[in-house]
C-alpha cells in the first residue's frame, strides 16, 4: 500500500484537494452566492422549487467527490502510516469531521426529497421548513467542519 501511494502520491493528492474544493466551495456558492438571488424570486411556490432544484443539482454533484475524499484519506491514512505517528489524533478528527460531514449530507438530502414532495403536494409549510433547517444551519455546518478540516489538511502537508 505504502509503495502504491508513493508511486501515485500527487494523483492521490490531487483528487483528495480537488473533492474538498467541489464539496465545499459548492456549498458555498450556493448558500451564499444563489441562495440570496432565489430569495429575490416574488412567488413562495417558485422560491421554494429554484432552491430545492439546485440543491438536488448540488448533492448530485459532490456525490462522487465525497466517495473519492474518503478514498484518497484512506490511501494517505496507510500511505503516511499516520495511525502509528504522532500526528493519530489529527487523523482522527479529520475522519470524525468527515462522518459529521457525510451524515448531515444524508439528512439534508433526506429533508431535500420531503421537501420535493410536499412541494408536489402545494404544500408549502413543510418544503419551507425542511429547505430553511438545510440552508439556516446544515450547510453552514458543513462549510465550517470543512474549513476545519481543510486547516487541519495544510497542517497534515507542512509536518509529511
Ligand atoms: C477522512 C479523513 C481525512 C484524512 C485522513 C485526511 C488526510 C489528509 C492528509 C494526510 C493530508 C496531507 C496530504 C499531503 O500534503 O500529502 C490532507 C490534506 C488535505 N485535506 Fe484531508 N483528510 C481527511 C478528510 C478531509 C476532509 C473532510 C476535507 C475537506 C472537506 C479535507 C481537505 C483537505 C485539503 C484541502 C488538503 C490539502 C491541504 C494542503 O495541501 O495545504 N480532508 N488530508
Amino acid at each position: 500500500m505504502t509503495e502504491f501511494f508513493l508511486e501515485y502520491k500527487t494523483y492521490i493528492v490531487f483528487l483528495h484537494v480537488i473533492s474538498a474544493v467541489v464539496w465545499v466551495g459548492g456549498m458555498v456558492a450556493l448558500r451564499y452566492a444563489a441562495h440570496p438571488s432565489f430569495m429575490e424570486i416574488e412567488s413562495p411556490g417558485q422560491r421554494l422549487e429554484r432552491v430545492s432544484h439546485a440543491l438536488k443539482n448540488l448533492f448530485i454533484i459532490v456525490a462522487p467527490f465525497i466517495l473519492i475524499l474518503v478514498v484518497t484519506a484512506v490511501l494517505m491514512i496507510k500511505g503516511y502510516s499516520i495511525s502509528s505517528t504522532d500526528y493519530k489524533t489529527i487523523g482522527y478528527a479529520k475522519e470524525g469531521i468527515w462522518t459529521v460531514m457525510f451524515i448531515a449530507y444524508l439528512v439534508m438530502v433526506y429533508r431535500r426529497n420531503k421537501a420535493a414532495k410536499a412541494l408536489v403536494q402545494g404544500d408549502f409549510v413543510t418544503a419551507k421548513n425542511q429547505l430553511g433547517m438545510i440552508g439556516r444551519f446544515m450547510v453552514p455546518l458543513n462549510i465550517t467542519l470543512g474549513t476545519i478540516a481543510i486547516f487541519l489538511g495544510s497542517y497534515f502537508s507542512s509536518v509529511f
